[in-house]
């Protein structure tokens, strides 16, 4: 059986920058209890017209230009996103033709901000069974779209963005373990809770937002996560000091710290752009992964512990040898 390697990395935010003085003019709140409370300094927000395939195609082509190979070699996409440009064809299907590759399997994973942590664990099966050799493996959202900028809970979290990377079988290293999860009895503690159920009446209301109880979100994502990376050292008979880089969704600064600290691991090994991208759900982990790589700081041959909780609730985490 094959690993299934991070050979590029991609990444893409819309060019529209929000602060959090902009959000001040919006609704009741300030930049003091934003950062205080969650870190966040500024997001990216897509334009009027820009959408979440837009994104993912210029992170994609990052990715691809990164790895160093030419599309015709790519024989597998997965394209995790809760912000889908259309119902059908899927955000895949419609990236595929935008790379002019025809054929080879395209779909779509709807984890909320685990998405792409499902989708990486989802490749990596394809990739070890010899079913795929080459994927491209991309998180992309406008969660702006779906956000009330009236709901000081919840509009000044979010930002837009895309990340991408390539996989591809490698016969030495790669993924080394990868774990999902989820249990829905929790959905409405983070949800829209409208959509084609309800024949589309409250979205063309223009009530179809985000909603969140964010106290008890956070307390399951804190407890959650320190699971999950004990799951995942342990399948792989690896020490909580033999990782060299935690690559974490970003939904939060005390989450993130929370974890590093049941990690035991110095906030200097843990990549944090919370605080420039705001939670951009299923592309923050890709998004993160691609700035340290593209730093310098991620180097070949560096173990790195990929983590997400999001709605559903969904969690997954995945040990990767770079
Ligand atoms: N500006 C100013 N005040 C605010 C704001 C705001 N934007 N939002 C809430 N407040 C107020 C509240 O009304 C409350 O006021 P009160 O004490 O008078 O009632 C006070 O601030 C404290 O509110 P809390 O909700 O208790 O604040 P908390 O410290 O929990 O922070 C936050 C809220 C940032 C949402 C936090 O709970 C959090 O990060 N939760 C987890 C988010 C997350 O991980 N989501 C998962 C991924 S997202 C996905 O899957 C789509």
């Amino acid at each position: 059986m094959s690993f299934a390697r991070i050979i590029g990395t991609g990444g893409y935010l819309p060019s529209n920058v929000v602060t959090n003085h902009d959000l001040e003019k919006l609704v009741d709140t300030s930049d003091q209890w934003i950062r205080e409370r969650t870190g966040i300094e500024q997001r990216h927000i897509a334009v009027e017209g820009e959408t979440t395939v837009d994104l993912a195609e210029q992170a994609s082509r990052n990715a691809i230009e990164a790895a160093g190979i030419d599309t015709s070699e790519i024989d597998l996409i997965i394209f995790a996103t809760s912000t889908p440009d259309k119902i059908f064809p899927s955000s895949a299907c419609i990236l595929q033709a935008r790379l002019d590759i025809h054929g080879c399997p395209a779909f779509d994973i709807q984890a909320v901000c685990t998405g792409f942590i499902y989708a990486l664990s989802v490749a990596e099966k394809f990739i070890q069974t010899g079913s795929a050799r080459t994927a491209l493996v991309v998180g992309a959202e406008v969660f702006s779209r779906i956000l009330n900028w009236e709901d000081r809970d919840t509009c000044v979290l979010f930002g837009d963005g895309a990340g991408a990377v390539i996989l591809q079988a490698d016969e030495e290293t790669g993924i080394l373990s990868s774990h999902i999860h989820a249990d829905g009895k929790y959905e409405n503690l983070l949800w829209v809770p409208h959509g084609v159920g309800d024949g589309f009446d409250q979205v063309k209301a223009g009530k179809a937002f985000v909603e969140m109880r964010g106290n008890e979100v956070f307390k399951m994502a804190v407890n959650t996560l320190g699971r999950i990376v004990d799951e995942t050292l342990a399948a792989s008979d690896m020490k909580k000091s033999d990782i060299d880089w935690l690559v974490p969704h970003q939904a939060n600064i005390r989450i993130i710290a929370a974890t590093a600290r049941k990690l035991k691991m110095s906030m200097e090994q843990v990549v944090v752009t919370v605080n420039k991208h705001g939670n951009t759900s299923a592309a923050s982990v890709p998004l993160a992964l691609d700035v340290a790589v593209r730093d310098g700081r991620i180097k070949r041959g560096e173990l790195l512990l990929l983590e997400a909780f999001g709605g559903g609730f969904t969690w997954g985490s995945v040990l990767v040898r770079f």
